[in-house]
């Protein structure tokens, strides 16, 4: 099969790019263009197969939590689950709903509360968050060109309110240790991260490969924690559309309000794919029909 051509045949297809709405909560994100589609996928053998806006930096938003979990769990082991759970919320992404009745304790680490609990592991064993969580991405994708994307990240610190509260709200459970200014800038960094769709595909195929990455050629974490992060993000990396994406694509998955997808066929390959407008669920609405489009034409999914 050209997987090339079948890409280009899927996005030819793809209904027309007018629907959904490109973020605009923090307002730098809603100045980018709707119109940037790209797709990078990367086998675990070294086959790479590119499309459209493939090379242009976005800002990866949520997608980075998977990144920062992996560092936590790496540091923290299975204590880590004393502090957040695993299991799915069926709540919008910034939801504060549960954390009343669970006591402070975030249902999964994909949501916004289970992230801002990972940023406060994670101040604990850094000396410096920002340049170690740099490191790391880099070293995955063996790439030294990747950033923060500054601008973005003061737009979202300007406009933190809710993660704020989440913060907040979670400490007076007794959840959070650290202050909250040096948990959000964290958080607002990591969320600004600024990668393309070939670095992305990169950076998350040692969760193809049972925690070895191809690129870097390092036991990042071992196979099974690479089996329960996979779970993870199966099972919340998408929110309140998590079934949804479970259904139509049919494999672990992470999106990010900057329009970013990335899955991972474990055994063989880790896509990302790059369209900012977002559905209701704040999903990028192109990035999911593609993906389905994806899976179901190349005959691969976990089920
Ligand atoms: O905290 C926020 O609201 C954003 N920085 C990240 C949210 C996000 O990407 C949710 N994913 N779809």
């Amino acid at each position: 099969m050209d997987v090339n051509h079948l890409i280009a045949d899927i996005h030819a297809k793809l209904p027309s790019l007018n629907t959904g709405k490109v973020a605009d909560y923090i307002p730098e994100l809603g100045k980018v263009s709707p119109d940037k589609f790209g797709v990078h996928a990367m086998t675990i053998d070294g086959r790479a197969f590119s499309f459209g806006d493939a090379q242009e930096g976005f800002s990866i938003q949520s997608i980075a939590k998977v990144l920062t979990l992996t560092m936590a769990y790496q540091r923290l082991g299975h204590d880590l689950w004393k502090r957040v759970d695993v299991e799915p919320s069926g709540t919008p992404f910034n939801s504060l709903i549960q954390l009343e009745s669970d006591r402070g304790i975030p249902r999964n680490p994909m949501m916004n509360a289970g992230a801002l609990v990972v940023c406060d592991v994670l101040l604990d064993y850094l000396a410096n968050p920002k340049a170690d969580l740099l490191e790391f991405v880099q070293s995955l994708s063996c790439d030294v060109t990747i950033g923060y994307n500054e601008t973005v990240a003061a737009s979202e610190r300007a406009h933190s309110d809710r993660n704020r509260a989440l913060v907040e709200f979670m400490r007076s459970f007794g959840n959070i240790k650290n202050g909250t200014d040096s948990i959000l800038d964290f958080y607002c960094s990591l969320c600004a991260l600024e990668m393309n769709c070939a670095q992305l595909s990169n950076t998350f195929l040692f969760l193809a490969n049972k925690g070895f990455s191809p690129i870097c050629r390092k036991q990042i974490i071992t196979g099974n924690m690479t089996k329960r992060i996979n779970a993870i993000m199966q099972l919340c990396g998408l929110y309140d559309e998590a079934g949804e994406f479970a259904f139509r694509v049919g494999l672990p998955g992470k999106s990010g309000v900057g329009g970013g997808i990335v899955a991972v066929l474990p055994g063989d390959y880790a896509i990302a794919v790059w369209s900012p407008p977002l559905n209701r669920k704040g999903n990028s609405h192109f990035g999911m029909a593609f993906l389905e489009q994806f899976t179901t034409r190349v005959g691969g999914s976990i089920f």
